[in-house]
């Protein structure tokens, strides 16, 4: 690795601009005064990285019924679905030794990164740098997971209080456990195995902030039940498939299980709801908010600190970002993750056709149409 030719202000203004730049790109005022508060305590104050813990301010609504209705069938049945399911993270083949450093038990595929396009900028690693880096990676990966899993406790509890559907309550119960399991998961692997854990990425946390804010109660289940949960979906398939470390793909595979049911009870609880119980501001403001976080999803989930530990000052933000773009891994990644969201998205009324030119535009119109379950080729 070559001396950093960058000077310390041009990296700072270098890391202003990547913030903010495109943060914004459905112009729908409702949406950016929705998302902005959250930007600025994610973005510019950096709260999730100050080592400390965060208070967000909820304002939603519990919801209690007194008559105790069987009222929504389905979400009964994933309830026992999910009470029949359950599994302990201290079960794993923990007795696994996993040492990242290994070819033979690789954590990411040896294609997963683009490192011809790293050599265009005239950084060359050698195979225990990259295995070094691999490990990083993974290791920041894991760590989003994982705060991503506490995102979706906090979340899971805020909408088992306030769905307006007393199977829903039952189901998110259910929910609540899974979650917590999952971090008990991740945590452990992230500790124990890969000694490492990374601060939550801001773009991650600007979401999570919006989410846990928001008091309402099916945008807490748009935002978390399908989008976040959809991304970690996309991913942990992604890796579970790719991984060559017996203890990661174990852990995955059961967390996707769970994962798995809890898309399809957001799917379950807003698809009637859009439908009969918005009028159409209400529903349009609904689907560019969905269109907004899916762009942040896509583009702003680079892996920002792995840069800053590895190449900062050696390389710009911009060429990172391209380089990460469009690396392999992250391209099967983002196929994985739309070919399961836009066609739920559409599904439940958020993707008319206002909105589909603008997924069109990044290349993304042919996932639209799918089955969510008919994923079986490559973007
Ligand atoms: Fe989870
Ligand atoms: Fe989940």
């Amino acid at each position: 690795m070559t001396e950093k030719p960058f000077s310390p202000l041009s990296v700072r203004l270098d890391a202003l601009s990547e913030a903010f730049t495109g943060l914004f790109e459905a112009r729908n005022p409702l949406v950016i005064f929705s998302l902005l508060p959250s930007a600025w305590r994610g973005i510019a104050l950096q709260r999730g990285k100050q080592g400390l813990p965060t208070e967000v301010p909820a304002s939603h609504k519990a919801w209690l019924e007194w008559s105790y209705p069987n009222d929504a069938k389905e979400m009964g049945a994933l309830y026992e679905l999910a009470l029949s399911a359950q599994w302990k993270a201290s079960e794993l083949p923990w007795e696994i030794e996993v040492d990242p450093s290994n070819p033979e038990t690789p954590l990411l595929a040896e294609d997963f990164f683009a490192w011809d396009k790293l050599e265009t900028h005239g950084i060359r690693l050698d195979a225990s740098e990259r295995a070094r880096f691999r490990h990083s990676v993974a290791g920041w990966m894991l760590s989003q997971f994982l705060h991503g899993e506490q995102g979706a406790l906090i979340a899971s509890a805020q909408v088992t209080e306030s769905v307006p559907l007393f199977a829903g309550k039952l189901y998110g119960s259910t929910q609540v456990l899974d979650e917590a399991r999952h971090i008990e998961a991740f945590h452990r692997y992230l500790w124990t195995k890969l000694e490492c854990l990374y601060p939550i990425n801001n773009n991650l946390f600007v979401i999570l902030d919006a989410i846990l804010r928001d008091e309402r109660w099916d945008m807490k289940f748009l935002g978390m039940q399908l989008m976040v949960e959809g991304v970690a979906l996309g991913a942990f398939a992604t890796i579970e498939r790719e991984t060559g470390e017996p203890l990661l793909r174990t852990l995955l595979r059961y967390v996707i299980q769970d994962e798995a049911r809890h898309v399809h009870y957001g799917v379950l609880a807003l698809e009637r709801f859009i439908r009969d119980g918005l009028n159409e501001a209400e529903r349009r403001e609904r689907e560019d908010w969905a269109f907004e976080v899916a762009l942040l999803m896509r583009n702003r989930f680079l892996a920002e600190e792995v840069y800053e530990e590895w190449f900062e000052g050696l390389l710009s933000r911009a060429a990172w970002r391209t380089i990460v773009l469009e690396s392999p891994g992250m391209a099967r990644f983002r196929h994985e993750l739309f070919s399961r969201l836009l066609p739920r998205l559409k599904s439940i009324g958020l993707l008319s056709n206002r909105i589909r030119p603008h997924y069109e535009a990044l290349g993304l119109g042919a996932y639209i149409d799918q089955s969510p379950e008919g994923v079986t080729t490559r973007a």
